[in-house]
């Protein structure tokens, strides 16, 4: 019985510590809220990009999900490089840009022949060290 009750006061703290916690999130947010949401990005599909062709085409199709304006990868590439926007960058090579496709790089998973062919995977890395073809957001990564 003392037993139960010494776990049970443990189970008590823990439960506190963990409200706690949530409290100080609450705090973030508010100071978030102050300063207004950002507006929602738009998703970059085709039909934002209805000219777009080859390699570029296949870039929408297949990055641009997460390599777009408030994308995964845009926001964490964001965290070690100046300009986060793939499109944006001038010093990507296509051996680059295929070799972290295929074997993956940091969180990025690696991006098989299935799903991606080695034709569009090149058209898309020579597309993209053709760049810049956008320019990068001013006030940094997005
Ligand atoms: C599921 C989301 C996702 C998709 C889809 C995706 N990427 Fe990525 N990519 C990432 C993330 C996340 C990173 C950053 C990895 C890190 O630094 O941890 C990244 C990093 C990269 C980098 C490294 C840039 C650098 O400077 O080191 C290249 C190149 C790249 N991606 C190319 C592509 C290409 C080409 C495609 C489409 C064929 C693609 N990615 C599709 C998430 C994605």
């Amino acid at each position: 019985m003392r037993k139960f009750a010494a776990s049970h006061a443990a189970l008590l703290a823990a439960a506190f510590s963990l409200a706690s916690c949530a409290g100080g999130d609450g705090a973030g947010g508010d100071e978030a809220a102050a300063g207004g949401p950002p507006p929602m990005p738009q998703p970059i599909t085709m039909a934002q990009r209805p000219d777009a062709t080859g390699g570029e085409a296949k870039y929408v199709e297949y990055c641009i999900m997460c390599h777009g304006p408030n994308g995964m990868g845009t926001g964490l590439l964001g965290r070690r490089m100046e300009v986060s926007l793939l499109e944006a960058r001038d010093n990507l090579t296509a051996e680059y840009v295929i070799t972290a496709a295929r074997m993956g790089i940091g969180n990025m998973p690696a991006i098989p022949r299935g799903e991606v062919s080695d034709e569009d995977l090149q058209a898309i890395a020579d597309y993209l060290a053709a760049g810049p073809h956008i320019e990068a957001p001013a006030g940094g990564p997005q």
